[in-house]
């Protein structure tokens, strides 16, 4: 099977079959919560709204998220073969965030981790780094993906301690151009690496980590 249909395969399992997921290993490698495909629901959608909602700024789109919305949203991801929304559950079942991969590369054999984020503030400390941790070891060693790449805005502390705790190093940093619409905000990167002599009024950076880094 070539690596590319062996990746969308594993993805496919992972989103359409019932208990299928990847443990979160903590401290002392115990299973603290795990990581499972977001469903098309209206539970989750409502989950997801607000929680999006309350972290709009976060995001390289700004708007008001609905259910309705949400669920559109759920519908593409489920639709992308190359696609896939974890949430990030405790061992009762109940949701804490949510952390995704998407645009893969199958010549590079890379791809995007999206989507991170804690909706629930003050429930299993550290959780987010262990699910990042978990991810990547399962994207390394069961994908069998060589690199992983992260985006985030230059000002977002938080997520960026997060990416350094997990590994990943500053790969590149570009400058972002706000784009207004009628009823959101877009941020989109500017073409062809940044103008040194420009200020932009948001930079996006870019973290990367690599299997050969822990090899
Ligand atoms: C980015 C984000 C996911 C980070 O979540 P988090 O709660 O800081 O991540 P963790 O669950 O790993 O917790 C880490 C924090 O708990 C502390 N902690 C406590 N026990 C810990 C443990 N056992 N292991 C790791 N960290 C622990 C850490 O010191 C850290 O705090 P600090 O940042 O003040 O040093 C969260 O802030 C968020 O959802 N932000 C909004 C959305 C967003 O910005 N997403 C990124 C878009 S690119």
């Amino acid at each position: 099977m070539l690596h590319k249909d062996y990746v969308l395969s594993v993805i496919h399992e992972y989103k359409f079959e019932q208990k299928k997921n990847i443990p979160i290993r903590g401290k002392n490698h115990q299973v603290i919560a795990y990581l499972s495909s977001v469903k098309k629901t209206r539970e989750h959608a409502e989950i997801l709204t607000e929680w999006r909602n309350k972290h709009m700024y976060s995001f390289f789109t700004w708007f008001h998220a609905t259910v309705d919305g949400t669920l559109k949203w759920i519908e593409s991801i489920m639709d992308r073969e190359d696609r896939i929304l974890f949430l990030i559950q405790n061992l009762e079942g109940k949701p804490i965030g949510h952390i995704g991969l998407t645009n893969f590369d199958f010549e590079k054999n890379t791809c995007e981790i999206d989507s991170v984020l804690r909706g629930v503030e003050e429930e299993l400390p550290g959780v987010m780094t262990y699910a990042l941790e978990s991810l990547i070891d399962w994207v390394f060693n069961r994908l069998k993906i060589d690199s992983v790449y992260l985006r985030v805005f230059e000002d977002n502390h938080k997520a960026i301690s997060l990416y350094k705790r997990c590994g990943f190093i500053l790969w590149k940093r570009v400058g972002a151009r706000k784009i207004v619409e009628r009823d959101f905000i877009r941020w989109v990167e500017v073409e062809g690496g940044s103008n040194i002599f420009l200020n932009y009024e948001k930079y996006i950076v870019y973290f990367i980590k690599e299997r050969s880094q822990i090899r």
